[in-house]
């Protein structure tokens, strides 16, 4: 199993490319299924997570091939064969049950394996499948499956999400694409990736309004065609290196950045004291002298600060002047990091959904385990600007999300390295 080795090595400098996103291609992958005319994506992320949904795809039928170095990946259904997505692929990632959506509008039924826990929290797919029934789905769940059926195809409805799940509103716009009449999403997400969704799903013929609003209406069509679409940049990847020049010190411009993909999480950095600057090429921080000022932090739903940022927040928040509360409202349970932060001689205070960071002058190494794919990269962060050496152990969540991570990370002056521990 792979571990990480990082030395605090003083400020980075330099630059940092941007890859696509992986959230917003793992539901762009799917949408391929919608189509019997080839899907092509391309500025497509490589890692794990995205091989893991090729051979959800391959495994029903599609064709998926990974074309320049996997940047590129051309897709096709021309037939699908499978409809039942098996529990062995499913439980490796929760954005599997984007293909349930899809499948059942094309086909009419679609047999799909429940996700089940995850370490972040329950996580179920309720609102998926309730929004998916208000589509005249007929829903039946047994042995661990959802076996859903519409026998008529799905039909146009009003539908108004409890809470706005990146998922459901995913699953429900592309199944809207393919349903009878007008379907309207309300409460739907807002997020980047929901809106590079429907570009995506309009090159292939959807009509589709309001997406990046609370309402997203959509007037269903009898087929879609094929298309090619560029994969949106990686938000939560720029808002982690955007962080890492915060944590360390230092200049870093990250390639391809937009700030406006990252939300309210800049005026936080700001009020950190953190200088953060949109430039031609991408997004450019810096910090200068000192320590950063504590800020206190609340995720929320997009455009609030993103939950997938805030273990890397609290890697600064270690080592700020002041005291910062942290609160988690999006998971229960999302705060595995700040133990293996305490490892490394941060002062965190963890009740319930909230946690509160007292700032220590510097965090010193220590061998610590990643427990899922932010946390993995929020200790690499405190490590990089640790005393010492810190040994990041379970590194394969980090394969998961971030492309690359030591080579961009050693490109800007970071003492990073992999190391294979048989
Ligand atoms: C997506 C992202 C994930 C990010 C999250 C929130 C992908 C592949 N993953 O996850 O990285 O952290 O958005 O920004 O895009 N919930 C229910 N019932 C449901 C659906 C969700 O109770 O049917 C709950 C979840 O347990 C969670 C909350 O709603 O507490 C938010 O989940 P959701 O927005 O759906 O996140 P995901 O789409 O799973």
């Amino acid at each position: 199993m792979d571990s990480i080795i990082v030395t605090g090595n003083g400020p980075l400098n330099g630059q940092i490319p941007i890859a696509g996103a992986k959230n917003a291609c793992l539901t762009l992958m799917p949408a391929t299924l919608l189509s019997e005319e080839p899907l092509t994506l391309t500025n497509a992320p490589r890692l794990s997570d995205i091989r893991t949904m090729s051979a959800l795809l391959q495994s029903l039928g599609a064709e998926v091939s990974q074309l320049q170095d996997g940047k590129v990946l051309a897709m096709s259904s021309h037939a699908l064969d499978n409809h039942r997505a098996e529990y062995d692929i499913v439980r490796k990632m929760r954005a599997s049950i984007l293909v349930l959506g899809p499948m059942l509008a094309r086909d009419g039924h679609a047999v799909v394996s429940l996700p089940g826990g995850c370490a972040i929290g329950a996580r179920p797919v309720d609102m998926h499948l309730r929004a998916l029934e208000q589509l005249g789905a007929e829903m039946d769940l047994r042995d661990g499956y959802v076996h859903a059926r519409a026998p008529k195809g799905l039909k146009g409805a009003t539908v108004e999400f409890p809470f706005a799940s990146v998922g459901a509103t995913e699953n429900l716009l592309m199944a809207a694409t393919l349903a009878r009449g007008t379907t309207q999403l309300k409460n739907a997400a807002r997020e980047p990736e929901i809106v590079d969704l429907a570009r995506c799903l309009e090159r292939m013929g959807a009509q589709i309004q309001g997406a990046g609003t609370d309402t997203i209406t959509v007037q269903g069509v009898d087929r879609l065609g094929g298309a090619t679409h560029p994969v949106v940049a990686d938000r939560i990847e720029l808002g982690t290196y955007m962080l890492a020049p915060a944590v360390c010190g230092g200049e870093v411009e990250c390639l391809g950045g937009n700030l406006e993909l990252v939300g309210t999480f800049v005026d936080k950095l700001q009020e950190a004291g953190v200088e953060v600057s949109q430039t031609q090429a991408g997004v450019k921080v810096a910090r200068r002298n000192g320590r950063v000022r504590a800020v206190d932090v609340t995720t929320a739903p997009f455009p609030g600060f993103p939950t997938d940022l805030q273990a890397q927040m609290m890697a600064l928040m270690c080592t700020a002047e002041g005291t910062s509360v942290l609160e988690e409202r999006i998971f229960e349970n999302r705060f595995m990091h700040a133990p293996e932060l305490m490892r490394m001689g941060a002062r965190i205070d963890v009740q319930g959904g909230v946690a509160t960071v007292t700032g220590v002058e510097r965090l010193k190494g220590a061998p610590v385990m990643a427990t899922d794919l932010r946390a993995s990269i929020s200790l690499i962060l405190a490590g990089l600007a640790a005393e010492g050496e810190t040994i990041v152990n379970r590194v394969y969540h980090l394969d998961r999300g971030y492309e690359r991570v030591e080579e961009k990370l050693s490109g800007v002056g970071a003492k990073i390295e992999r190391v294979n521990e048989q």
